[in-house]
């Protein structure tokens, strides 16, 4: 298991994440997304220091804002060498979502053996399996001590089929600061499938169990996950899930370098 995870930079962001989480957890502007920093309202933070953390980390995700004007904003501070691709973002509220995940979940039969499980506090070697199916199907792993929950409350929703070898899974954690704009939301994602298991509802299995279990440890009023514009098997799990693509926000993960992050 590693307790850091990534190449170099991804390594040296997710170190720096752990330091600052008691600053994080006093400042509702931001919050502590364990692979970068989150800025939920940089207008609030003021975009002077937002661009000096920017610049210090290389890397920051701006969650759930208008795009163009959060883009223009971005592009206007940092310069035109940083990159700014773009995540849709859907939300679901907790009512209306249990109902879709229970009937999804009442309706799918697991293979005999095969067993699904959803953890608050895994193991050495559950962390590292969920870190290495993340790698193997192109989503960031977290670091260690982030899935253990050791910073904020944490949930993975994994399937182990019947020679225990992980095939799905998924992760929620409750990151946002109880007097912020996104107070009560829910955060999940990482929904990874191994590719041999992929098109068999799985994915959508494994989101639906986590979202269920997670309400029922965190108590979420609203859920929010994020899917690249692109990913089509994604948007239609997430969909299928009860969860609306919001029309006015989007997320931004701003970089200045070839460093592959997860929004
Ligand atoms: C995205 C992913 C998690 C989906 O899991 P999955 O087990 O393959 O998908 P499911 O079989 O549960 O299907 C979910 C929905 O997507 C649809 N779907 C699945 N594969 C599809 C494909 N190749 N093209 C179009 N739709 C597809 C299914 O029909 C289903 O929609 P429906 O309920 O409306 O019919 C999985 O493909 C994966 O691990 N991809 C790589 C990592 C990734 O992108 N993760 C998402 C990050 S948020």
């Amino acid at each position: 298991m590693a307790e850091y995870i990534g190449t170099n930079l991804q390594v040296s962001i997710q170190k720096r994440m752990r330091e600052r989480h008691v600053w994080i957890e006093d400042t509702p502007e931001i919050a502590n997304g364990g692979r970068t920093l989150n800025f939920l309202d940089p207008d609030k933070m003021g975009w002077n220091r937002v661009g000096d953390l920017t610049q210090e980390d290389g890397v920051a995700v701006f969650m759930a804002l208008p795009l163009e004007e959060t883009r223009a904003n971005l592009q206007e501070r940092l310069g035109a060498n940083w990159r700014t691709p773009h995540w849709d973002v859907f939300f679901g509220n907790a009512e209306s979502v249990l109902e879709t995940c229970n009937s999804i979940i009442s309706s799918f039969v697991l293979p005999v053996g095969w067993r699904i499980d959803s953890l608050d506090t895994p193991t050495e070697r559950q962390i590292d399996d969920i870190q290495n199916l993340n790698i193997a199907v192109g989503i960031a792993p977290y670091p260690a001590y982030y899935c253990r929950g050791d910073v904020i409350p944490c949930v993975s929703t994994c399937i182990w089929d019947d020679k225990c070898r992980l095939v799905a899974t998924a992760m929620a954690n409750f990151r946002y600061h109880p007097n912020s704009r996104l107070k009560g939301h829910l955060y999940a994602g990482s929904v990874s499938v191994l590719p041999d298991c992929q098109g068999m509802g799985l994915g959508k299995m494994a989101n639906a169990a986590l979202l269920v279990d997670s309400h029922r440890i965190m108590g979420w009023t609203t859920v929010l996950e994020q899917v690249k514009p692109d990913n089509v098997p994604s948007r239609r799990m997430i969909e299928a899930c009860g969860l609306t693509k919001s029309q006015e926000l989007a997320t931004i993960l701003v970089i200045n370098s070839d460093d592959q992050f997860s929004a």
